[in-house]
């Protein structure tokens, strides 16, 4: 008997041995194509040898050394460079060990920063429903994700949540994608009259909602409508990037395709690349500097905050991300896998809508594409295990169109993607969705 308190103590797990390219292997040889990086955590794949010799050049310089006592190089390094493409000077850089501490370090920063302006009671943040934002409590109450919150729902903070912004379900006959992001982002203002803008902190979104919507772009104009609304109010625009950060998209931020800019973003599985375990919350100078001036620093830290091997291998992905221009790469195979999706299942009875940016695309599944009525939520399961049965790893979710009903398949594959792993991904999801519809 295993002593490991598995994710599903039920379900028998291969045991991963070993990575290289865009293929894992189990135990037994068999091999998978990586169409997912797990949750859009591995853009350079498996067995990188550049982030490898990274990582044990540091090791042998310093594994680990406590940010209260010290800094290090890479974590100088790597903070430089982030802030350097957020493009604001003077921003700041807070590692952490993954997207959920990234995202619990924001709500903090903006309690911190609104008290430092003497607004004591500007404590919530609005969030948005069919949204993920991570498990640990804090992260969790800004969840909009019914599935991941039904147990834990009385310790959660009851803040406001507005309606996604999913045009695929939500924008109306007739409307045009501009006018349905604008009635989207006023939901944000309505939000905020009802609960009065000196009682909310921050507002939070997915720039691409990633899990729980399956790569769900804003309408065009949304984020700009919500970057007046918050400026408007005095209220802090927080971009969860978690997912769709760090190249994922095709721009470095997935902010950049949105003509804004906001005063935090959070990021993480790309940052590390599955390498070590790394996060971060990256603030405006505005934030840091008020915060610092009135309290003399910001009231957290944890012990792995700004691992120096973590910061290693960060700077590592990034390097090799800029030197092979992979950026480019994950734009051209992003709209090549895009139109091989489009051109294997536009007569699929089951594919509602194929959507997403760069590298990072979703497949919503119906029962029916003329009415949209929505797949069962179980499908999702189904599919993961069908595709691992297949030697293919891709992240299906359930619960897309309402919480309730609705799956889809989230691809997310590792950025060294060439043409014959997109035609090797297309082939065996189609047979997987033959065996599994
Ligand atoms: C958008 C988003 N935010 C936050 C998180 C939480 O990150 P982590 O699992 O690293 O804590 C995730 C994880 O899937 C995510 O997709």
């Amino acid at each position: 008997m295993s002593s490991v308190f598995y994710r599903n103590p039920n379900h028998d797990y291969p045991k991963g041995m070993r990575g290289e390219g865009v293929y894992l292997y189990d135990a037994t040889g068999k091999q998978y194509l990586d169409g997912s990086g797990g949750a859009a955590v591995s853009c350079l794949g498996h067995g990188h040898p550049d982030v490898i010799a990274a990582i044990k050049a540091q090791l042998d310089e310093l594994a680990y050394a406590h940010t209260a006592f010290f800094t290090s190089e890479p974590q100088e390094e790597l903070a430089a460079g982030l802030a350097a493409r957020f493009g604001e000077e003077g921003c700041r850089v807070y590692f952490l060990s993954g997207g959920s501490e990234a995202n619990e370090t924001a709500i903090k920063i903006a309690r911190q920063y609104w008290l430092a302006h003497g607004h004591k009671n500007k404590v919530a943040i609005i969030s948005r429903e069919q949204s993920y934002h991570g498990n640990t409590v804090g992260a969790l109450s800004l969840s909009g994700n019914p599935g991941r919150r039904e147990i834990f729902a009385p310790l959660l903070h009851d803040w406001p949540r507005i309606e996604p912004c999913y045009a695929y379900r939500h924008q109306r006959d007739g409307e045009s994608p501009e006018e349905y992001g604008a009635r989207a982002a006023q939901s944000l203002q309505d939000a905020i009259e009802e609960a009065g803008a000196d009682n909310i902190a921050a507002f939070i979104a997915e720039t691409v909602v990633g899990a729980t919507l399956g790569a769900v772009p804003p309408a065009p104009g949304y984020f700009r409508k919500v970057r007046e609304i918050c400026d408007r109010h005095e209220i802090l625009f927080i971009l969860d990037e978690v997912m769709s950060g760090c190249g994922r998209t095709g721009t470095y931020f997935a902010f950049e395709q949105d003509g804004v800019v906001p005063d935090i973003v959070t990021i993480a599985k790309g940052l590390g690349g599955g390498y070590q375990a790394i996060g971060a919350t990256i603030v405006c100078a505005e934030i840091h500097d008020k915060i610092v001036d009135r309290f003399g620093s910001f009231e957290h830290g944890h012990t792995y905050v700004g691992h120096a091997t973590a910061c290693a291998a960060a700077l590592a992905v990034a390097g090799v991300i800029d030197r092979d221009h992979l950026l480019e790469n994950v734009r051209e195979t992003g709209s090549l896998l895009r139109s091989e999706l489009a051109a294997a299942f536009a007569e699929h009875p089951h594919v509602g809508d194929i959507r997403g940016r760069g590298l990072f695309i979703g497949i919503e599944l119906v029962t029916d594409c003329e009415t949209k009525a929505p797949a069962e939520k179980a499908l999702a399961g189904r599919i993961k295990q069908e595709a691992m049965e297949q030697g293919l790893i891709v992240y299906p979710g359930g619960g897309t169109a309402d919480g309730a009903m609705g799956a889809h398949i989230l691809l997310a594959p590792p950025f060294i993607y060439e043409k014959s792993h997109v035609d090797e991904l297309v082939g065996k999801l189609r047979s997987v969705l033959e065996r599994v519809l």
